[in-house]
């Protein structure tokens, strides 16, 4: 049986209501967001529509999810000379964006969910510690009650890199709006989609200011109105801004998130309770709140085992797989501070260095992760669950 393998959780969601918000756009002939002949103003709902989902105050939508990280370090004063703790079990974009704000990572080892582990966290801060990036891995938020005990302790930012866990929540809190502010994305993996696409929340009216110009080739814009550079506050930037095409798509995945987070959760539920617990460790859940339920995480004792395990499911159509080929502290980016410029910038300015994450170390190649596409029928969970017990019986 061919099992859906896609990680494409809003796309599949994609239907006649993004067609039409689309087909509105285009008959507009305003896909800029400031102005047009006859604007819809559909990234002015965007941002209304997530900002009561959320609960904060500022919502700016932008061109993705690794500007969205960009926007946050820049809108918090992270430049050059600076470090940003985080997990290096993640997406690259996660790094690259603190990277290109002049800034570096410096990489700290996971805990048993695969997050930032915040006992690591404070052994790693040194003087030029300026923040905490929570990566909320696979839909699983860290453990941000300690985290953000820790910064306030040691006055650090903390910014939630959310892009993987939209619809996730900590207590009665969405994730992404714990910390200073939370980065997203509506790339086409991500809970919602509009293919590409991200956006910031905050309740920090600076903050939201600051990305805003920045976002916008860091002129002061009022309302429509062509931007200035000559108000004293106004910065150098880039063109960081979606576009309403984008944001009509967005609206109408954002009307489907509850039905969405539900057959997720319905999917990995499914599978969860058929699973043989005493024979497959499965990714363990210590948040305090909801997950979203993008994959689902199966730890072995060493790579051997995972190997064998990924090489069964695979010959039978499940294409469970480690997460990436590499954790991102061991790419050549920063193995060789790789950089387009001679000066090998920023490393040279910020002073990257390497650390140890045993832990990330030890469970990237032993751990085997299915993502739960949202075109999963009850049928290939069955057939998932049946081959798993012949895999248990096998071997
Ligand atoms: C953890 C994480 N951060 C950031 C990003 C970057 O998002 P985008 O692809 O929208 O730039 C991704 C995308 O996959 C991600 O998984």
């Amino acid at each position: 049986m061919k099992i859906p393998n896609d990680p494409f959780i809003g796309t599949h969601y994609i239907g006649k209501e993004e067609l039409k918000a689309v087909k509105q756009v285009i008959k507009s002939k305003s896909l800029f967001r400031y102005h047009g002949p006859k604007l819809l103003y559909k990234t002015d709902e965007f941002e209304e529509n997530m900002k009561k989902y959320l609960g904060v105050k500022y919502v700016l939508a932008c061109s993705n999810g690794g500007s969205a990280i960009k926007l946050c370090c820049i809108a918090n004063g992270i430049g050059p000379g600076d470090e940003v703790l985080m997990s290096p079990f993640t997406f690259i974009a996660s790094a690259s964006s603190v990277l290109a704000c002049g800034a570096v990572p410096k990489f700290v080892d996971i805990d048993e969910a695969m997050n930032i582990d915040p006992n690591e966290i404070e052994k790693n801060i040194g003087p030029n510690t300026k923040a905490i990036l929570a990566i909320h891995m696979q839909g699983q938020p860290c453990d941000m009650t300690k985290i953000m005990k820790i910064a306030k302790k040691h006055n650090l930012i903390v910014i939630e890199d959310t892009a993987q866990a939209f619809g996730a929540q900590v207590g009665n809190k969405k994730a992404g709006t714990i910390g200073e502010c939370g980065a997203f994305s509506l790339q086409a993996g991500k809970t919602i989609t509009a293919g590409e696409g991200g956006f910031i929340a905050t309740n920090n009216p600076k903050i939201y200011e600051l990305a805003k110009m920045y976002h916008d080739n860091g002129g002061y814009r009022v309302g429509s109105n062509y931007p200035t550079w000559e108000k004293g506050n106004t910065i150098f930037g880039e063109n960081f801004k979606i576009t309403e095409l984008q944001s009509a798509i967005a609206n109408e995945q954002l009307k489907k998130i509850d039905k969405i987070l539900q057959h997720q959760k319905d999917n990995y539920d499914y599978l969860i309770e058929r699973i043989d617990k005493n024979f497959y460790k499965i990714r363990p859940n210590i948040s305090d709140g909801k997950l979203v339920h993008s994959s689902i995480a199966i730890i072995f004792n060493n790579q051997e085992e995972c190997e064998r395990f990924i090489k069964y499911m695979n010959d039978n159509g499940i294409g469970f797989n480690i997460y990436c080929s590499n954790l991102i502290n061991q790419f050549d980016t920063f193995k060789y501070k790789n950089s387009w410029h001679k000066s090998k910038f920023p490393y040279n300015i910020s002073n990257y260095q390497e650390t140890k994450c045993p832990k990330a170390q030890s469970l990237f190649r032993r751990v085997a992760w299915f993502s739960l596409s949202s075109s999963l029928k009850r049928k290939h969970l069955k057939y998932i669950i049946q081959k798993l017990e012949e895999y248990k019986n096998e071997f």
